[in-house]
């Protein structure tokens, strides 16, 4: 434990979070991180770890991308936040390129500053759009922690000390069609799920899943909401999760890397019919940041170098080689190992529990590889690395996840002996 370390989390105890650096100092993890490249970040005594994690999603361009930066720059040194009295162009052109990229006729956007922000518009727009109250969403969503985002969220641990949350959300178990058709009526809003649930432990639904929401939403005249705050952007092999399944959604959520890495933004974009909220009132729904043009420019750029340097295919192609490497490796520890899936390179390994998660974890961290579970489920650790990760950096990794198996297989049994069991 470095001394700098020790000292930032007492810092750390004193004016933030003291249950927080209880936990820094159980786990021992108390290295500062100075600076990032690429796939790679490197701490403040100069060693390099590779991150799994992409900041939870968010270095899908990897840290620092040159053109990001230099947008960046270029934007802070013209004008980073605005008068918001005359025109910009930056939020302009981003949703511009929004509209041309993203599926079918999404075409409005609406730009915020987090994901459960995106969310929040998202579903106030649909309340405008339909007039109706009900939501609907899934068991083990996450779709942030503010208090509409919660609601809609599927995970009573951190549900259950702000009710009462909003009224009229129903909840149903995630990738199960027939359950979402019997709960869906005339009063329903909208729809809202991830096309694979991150937080809730990597969760691939059936293919007709999206596909049969979709048709359940026209039925009976709800939205659908499609949150790929953390699928998007070319994670999961696509620029969208739901071009996968060939969905065009009514309202998209996104965040996370369309920051690329740089800048804290998010968007909802949506289609024509989903806009009524701004038809009569243009200013019902504001955010004093959002869409500003330091935001708005470097995210554009983001965007660009997603597509322009092929990211959703490297993902997808990178992925096709990753998952099934890492799941011939889990295969060899059935006693640890539950399932290896995903998409892309949204991978999520889970363990039999979750003990057996923070060991592996653990041991990775030693092989100084970065990987961390996920929030609603802390049986699994994703996988998630910057999509320009080399494959040689890839292959570092297979390696060390059979030996940190290899070394967990040691000592899983006194491990599983005291563990409280997985409530994810
Ligand atoms: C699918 C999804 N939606 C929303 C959020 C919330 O995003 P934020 O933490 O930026 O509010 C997250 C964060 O992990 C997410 O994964």
């Amino acid at each position: 434990m470095s001394g700098r370390g020790e000292d930032l989390v007492a810092r750390l105890e004193r004016v933030m979070n003291p249950g927080l650096a209880r936990v820094y100092r159980f786990m021992g993890l108390t290295q500062v991180e100075a600076t990032g490249r690429g796939a790679t970040v490197i701490d403040a005594e100069g060693v390099e770890y590779l991150d799994c994690t992409s900041g939870y999603g968010v270095m899908n361009q990897g840290y620092l991308h040159p053109r990001i930066v230099a947008a960046a720059r270029e934007q802070l040194e013209r004008m980073a936040m605005s008068s918001r009295v005359m025109l910009q162009e930056a939020p302009i052109a981003l949703a511009e390129y929004l509209a041309q990229i993203t599926p079918g006729d999404l075409t409005y956007s609406f730009f915020v500053n987090s994901g459960a922000e995106a969310v929040e518009t998202a579903l106030k727009l649909a309340r405008a759009a339909t007039g109706r109250v009900r939501w609907v969403s899934t068991t083990g969503a996450f779709h942030g922690k503010t208090l509409g985002a919660l609601s809609v969220s599927g995970r009573p641990l951190y549900q259950d000390p702000f009710r009462p949350l909003l009224a009229d959300v129903v909840q149903v178990p995630y990738g199960n069609l027939a359950a979402l058709e019997a709960v869906l009526d005339e009063r329903v809003a909208a729809v809202i799920v991830e096309p694979i649930q991150g937080e809730g432990g990597v969760v691939v639904p059936p293919d007709d899943y999206l596909p049969g929401i979709r048709r359940a939403c026209d039925r009976v005249g709800a939205l659908f909401i499609a949150d790929e705050v953390q699928t998007g952007i070319g994670r999961t092999g696509y620029l969208f999760a739901v071009e996968a399944a060939g969905v065009v959604p009514d309202l998209l959520c996104l965040a996370k890397a369309l920051g690329g890495g740089v800048v804290p933004i998010g968007a909802v974009v949506g289609r024509p019919q989903a806009w009524r909220m701004f038809d009569e009132h243009p200013l019902l729904h504001t955010s004093t940041f959002g869409g500003n043009p330091l935001a708005a420019r470097v995210a554009l750029e983001a965007l660009r170098v997603t597509v322009e340097e092929g990211l959703a295919e490297r993902a997808r192609q990178l992925g096709g080689w990753f998952l099934p490497a890492l799941a011939q490796v889990g295969a060899r520890y059935p006693d640890l190992v539950a399932a290896v899936r995903g998409r892309g390179l949204m991978v999520g390994v889970e363990f039999r529990t979750p003990g057996v998660a923070a060991a592996v974890m653990t041991e990775l961290f030693a092989r100084r590889i970065l990987v961390v579970y996920t929030l609603n489920n802390e049986r699994v650790i994703r996988v998630m690395p910057p999509l320009v990760v080399a494959k040689a950096d890839l292959e570092r990794v297979v390696a060390c996840f059979d030996e940190a198996l290899s070394a967990v297989a040691a000592w899983a049994a006194d491990l599983e002996e005291g563990d409280p069991g997985a409530d994810g």
